[in-house]
């Protein structure tokens, strides 16, 4: 049977029109996009509501200090780069990152994907111009084309159907590898072994023995290797574009409430969080864990004001505060926020983004980063909390499975020449795949020791 929602709750979904709702498109075609929108409405759900309850316990745990969270994945996905092998490079990436970090954490990981659904970008500009010639932004995939011609630059609203197939044949497939055996911890960790035969990477090779003689006691102890076979992969993305997220918004049967089933966790991003705008009204009101992202200028007082609106009852899991202050910053700015929002404020699960408080242009002119930086962001965000005495609960990342040259450094010292080689992002850069495990393997250093 199922049961209704309460009197105003569906109402109460789009209440965000009414509200300014800043870094949406401008969309031409309002017949199209109302379609569209019908469309969507009347699509299977991406996720299950009760999924996303299991995703809230896992993050109420890392809360607590009793489990880590892996966020990781595209800062834009493409729909080009929704392949089989493109995928699978990822999950692996990501599964093969969660190994080394379960082992230095000595905790359960959650995995999150930052895929499946992270299309839609916020621009610092509106326009684009190029040698005199001005057309919108790209704004993600699901808004318009990346290519510089009128015709691709300009949003096209049944690009949120394209999304919305694309994403299900994503999330088809990660759970495929992740339930059908493909993520065996045995074999992942043969995969680790295949990164550390590169010379470059030869000083991990302590850490991965005691890795190897972990799984290989497990095994001689008894170790049930069936419940390894398969793992729990949760999907997420930036609730940035609200003519998506409303329509995949339904009324859990159960419970008679709204859940954002495009993904299991959504997150509220650093332009987007204004206390009186649409975003943090709608998230308001859907039951999914929520993010939000929090740069080097948040305050406590507007960070609480958030906690309030977001999660006026305190529930544990449902919030989770995703710091990028930068590697320079992160030691000052984190402190005094962290001590005014744990003194005040209800639970919270605190993850840090080392990737978008440690953008640049490099002189040749790529957006990069170092990866020395964002090794740093996250050490600075342990060491400020190992000194407060609260919780690191994870990290979120930028990152491909694939052999990209968009971040600078890592033990293959990709310099500004050799960001030319295989620049690919659409937005900000990305660790490629090796630059990824290298991370995995310093921050479990760090966790072994904190
Ligand atoms: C992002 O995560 O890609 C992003 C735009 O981040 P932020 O909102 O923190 O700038
Ligand atoms: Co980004």
């Amino acid at each position: 049977m199922s049961v209704e929602s309460e009197p105003g709750v569906v109402e109460g979904l789009d209440h965000w029109r009414t509200l300014p709702a800043v870094q949406q498109p401008a969309w031409s075609d309002r017949a199209a996009l109302a379609a569209v929108s019908d469309e969507l409405a009347i699509q299977p759900p991406l996720v299950f509501a009760g999924e996303a309850d299991v995703l809230r316990g896992r993050l109420a745990a890392a809360g607590r200090g009793e489990a880590f969270v892996l966020q990781g994945g595209d800062c834009a996905e493409t729909f080009a780069d929704a392949t089989a092998n493109q995928i699978r490079n990822k999950i692996k990436t990501v599964l093969q990152m969660a190994v080394v970090l379960t082992y230095g954490a000595s905790l359960p990981v959650v995995k999150l994907g930052r895929m499946a659904g992270q299309y839609a970008k916020p621009r610092s500009t509106d326009d684009e111009t190029r040698d005199g010639v001005t057309l919108p932004a790209y704004r993600g995939d699901i808004i318009n084309g990346h290519e510089f011609t009128l015709e691709a630059r300009t949003p096209d609203p049944h690009r949120l159907l394209k999304a919305y197939h694309t994403s299900a044949s994503t999330l088809n497939l990660i759970r495929a590898f992740t339930t059908g055996g493909f993520a065996d911890l045995r074999l992942v960790h043969e995969w680790n072994r295949g990164f550390l035969a590169n010379p470059a990477y030869s000083r991990y090779e302590t850490m991965a023995g005691e890795i190897d003689r972990a799984i290989r006691f497990m095994g001689a102890a008894g170790g049930d290797f069936d419940s390894l076979r398969t793992v729990e992969f949760f999907s997420s993305h930036e609730a940035l574009l609200l003519d998506y997220e409303r329509p995949l918004t339904r009324i859990d049967s159960r419970t008679g409430l709204p859940y954002d089933c495009s993904a299991h966790f959504v997150w509220i991003g650093e332009r987007t969080r204004q206390l009186d705008g649409a975003h943090v009204d709608f998230l308001s009101r859907v039951q999914n864990p929520i993010g939000i992202k929090l740069g080097p200028a948040a305050t406590a007082d507007e960070t609480l004001a958030l906690m309030e609106r977001l999660n006026p009852t305190g529930i544990e899991g449902r919030l989770t505060l995703i710091t990028r202050m930068g590697a320079g910053t992160v030691r000052d700015a984190l402190p005094a926020l962290v001590q005014e929002v744990v003194a005040e404020g209800g639970p919270v699960t605190w993850v840090c983004d080392p990737m978008h408080g440690n953008t640049f242009s490099s002189p040749s002119g790529y957006k990069t980063r170092r990866f020395d930086d964002v090794l740093d962001e996250v050490r600075g965000f342990f060491e400020v909390h190992r000194d407060l005495g609260t919780h690191p609960g994870g990290i979120h990342i930028e990152l491909t499975g694939d052999d990209v040259t968009e971040v600078m450094g890592g033990s293959e010292e990709i310099d500004d020449a050799g960001l030319a080689r295989r620049y690919e992002t659409r937005v900000d850069p990305r660790l490629n795949h090796q630059q990824s495990l290298e991370l995995a393997f310093q921050v479990a250093e760090m966790l072994k020791r904190s």
